[in-house]
């Protein structure tokens, strides 16, 4: 398997790529700063913000990496399926990749103009900046991010049911090594 993608798999670098986001995200989403604002900007949680923002920020890097990538990348054909289904996959897809920017977003411009600096990996602050609306945004931040865990969820659930129930090559072309099931071969 090589760098570029094939019309039946993903290549190595977006494979990489989307499976450290993965962890990431679940890492982000894990480590994520609830209640108050006394709480959440706690000395006492300043270890735990600052790990959970440059998580996010490294989601935010990847998903520039990645779809300048996928530019230049071939990606996979859809295998066969109904219509209706590679609608659905193509809408979970792109609303993925709409929350992995609206996410960090919504928490950089939410925190920073709710007169909190947000440190980039701990080396230097930006902001913070004055704005009634920051407090709002760094709210929807926290729906969002539950929210992406669903999608992601439901996302996850729908290529294992491909995979085993569907027998086709949706979740192997994702998975390196992984046998593509409608025909037997890995890679
Ligand atoms: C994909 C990346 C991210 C995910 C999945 C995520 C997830 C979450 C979730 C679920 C909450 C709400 C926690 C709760 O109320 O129980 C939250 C809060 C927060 N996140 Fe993120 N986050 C991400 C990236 C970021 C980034 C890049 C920053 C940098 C500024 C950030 C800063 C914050 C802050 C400051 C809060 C507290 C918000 C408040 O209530 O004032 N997050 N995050
Ligand atoms: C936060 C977690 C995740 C996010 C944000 C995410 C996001 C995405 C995105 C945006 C794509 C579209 C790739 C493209 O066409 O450019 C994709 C493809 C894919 N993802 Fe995920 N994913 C996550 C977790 C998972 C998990 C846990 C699994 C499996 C158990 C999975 C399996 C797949 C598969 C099989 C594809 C290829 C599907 C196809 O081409 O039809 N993903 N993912």
């Amino acid at each position: 398997m090589s760098l570029s993608g094939s019309t039946t798999r993903f290549g190595r670098l977006a494979q990489a790529l989307h499976w450290l986001t993965a962890l990431l995200v679940l890492a982000a989403f894990l480590v994520s700063a609830g209640g108050p604002p006394e709480r959440v900007y706690s000395t006492a949680r300043a270890s735990t913000l600052l790990l959970h923002e440059s998580l996010g920020f490294s989601v935010l890097c990847l998903l520039v990496i990645r779809l300048v990538w996928r530019l230049f990348d071939r990606i996979p054909d859809a295998p066969a399926m109904p219509g209706w289904m590679e609608l659905a996959s193509k809408a979970t897809h792109w609303a993925l990749y709409a929350l992995l920017f609206a996410v960090p977003a919504t928490a950089i411009i939410g925190a920073l103009f709710d007169g909190h600096p947000v440190t980039i990996y701990g080396l230097g602050a930006i902001g913070p900046f004055s704005g009634a609306w920051g407090a709002p945004l760094a709210e929807i931040h926290g729906t969002l991010g539950d929210i992406i865990m669903w999608l992601a969820g439901l996302h996850a659930a729908a290529a294992i049911f491909h995979h085993v129930f569907l027998r086709d090559r949706v979740l192997s072309q994702m998975v390196p090594g992984l046998p593509d099931p409608s025909s037997g071969q890995g890679g």
